[in-house]
């Protein structure tokens, strides 16, 4: 299959970060099993052990999902994207190359992980697309508080307790038709309950799918 992007540096700095990515997920898996096991996680969010532990995981959108995220900016000619959880800013990269396909634009970046942060601030560099992306290094309940102007998409990729306020701090700021996806939605349905809530009030005009991606890709359009 041919892919999205159309830069083969981009394609390969692209495809070394996955693989580094998708090298640490059975280590990672394993050590949320064995902590599953002892009753030690909760629905309601992570730990200081499970935070820690994350501090230099990746964990990237894989391909197939980002490679969706970059089609539907494109179909929207979205110009205003937030990134709701960046790490090491791979979905970042898909994000960014579909703004500059549009004609330019920004995407807002979070993340709190002071490392994870430098770390994709040299691979936005390297990638030269680092003038697209306007990475907000903190907690996204502060940095996400100013949104300058209409917002087209939003890519949900967060530990699920802070989808919620993310989604508060965001919503006013969406356009009509923006749309908003969130990922793992089927695999921690539960962990995602109070965003989901705020995704079914009829108030917040917000319609929803969850479509058939490993693990389950919240759809989410704004009326
Ligand atoms: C699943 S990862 C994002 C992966 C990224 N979208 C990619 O595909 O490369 C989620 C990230 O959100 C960050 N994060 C978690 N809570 C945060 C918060 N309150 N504010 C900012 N970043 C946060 C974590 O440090 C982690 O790096």
């Amino acid at each position: 299959m041919v892919g999205v992007l159309a830069d083969p540096k981009l394609q390969a700095l692209v495809d070394r970060l996955q693989a580094q990515s998708q090298g640490q997920e059975a280590e990672t898996g394993a050590w949320f099993q064995a902590r599953a096991e002892k009753g030690e996680l909760s629905s309601d969010g992570m730990d200081e052990k499970s935070h820690r532990y994350m501090a230099d995981k990746l964990v990237a959108l894989e391909p197939p999902k980002a490679e969706f995220c970059h089609l539907i900016c494109r179909a929207l000619r979205a110009k205003r994207v937030v990134e709701v959880g960046t790490s090491f800013g791979v979905s970042t990269l898909y994000l960014a190359d579909a703004i500059r396909a549009n004609g330019g634009g920004m995407v807002i970046g979070t993340e709190y992980e002071p490392a994870k942060a430098a770390a994709a601030r040299a691979t936005f560099a390297e990638a030269g697309l680092a003038e697209l992306i306007d990475l907000r290094e903190g907690d996204l309940r502060e940095t996400l508080k100013v949104i300058e102007g209409p917002v087209d998409f939003v890519l949900m990729d967060i530990w699920t307790e802070m989808a919620r306020p993310a989604i508060e701090l965001i919503a006013p700021h969406l356009r009509p038709g923006a749309v908003i996806v969130a990922d793992n939605t089927t695999r921690v349905r539960n962990a995602y309950r109070h965003f989901l809530a705020f995704v079914e009030d009829p108030k917040n005009r917000l319609s929803a799918m969850t479509l058939p991606f490993e693990g389950g890709l919240e759809l989410i359009v704004k009326s």
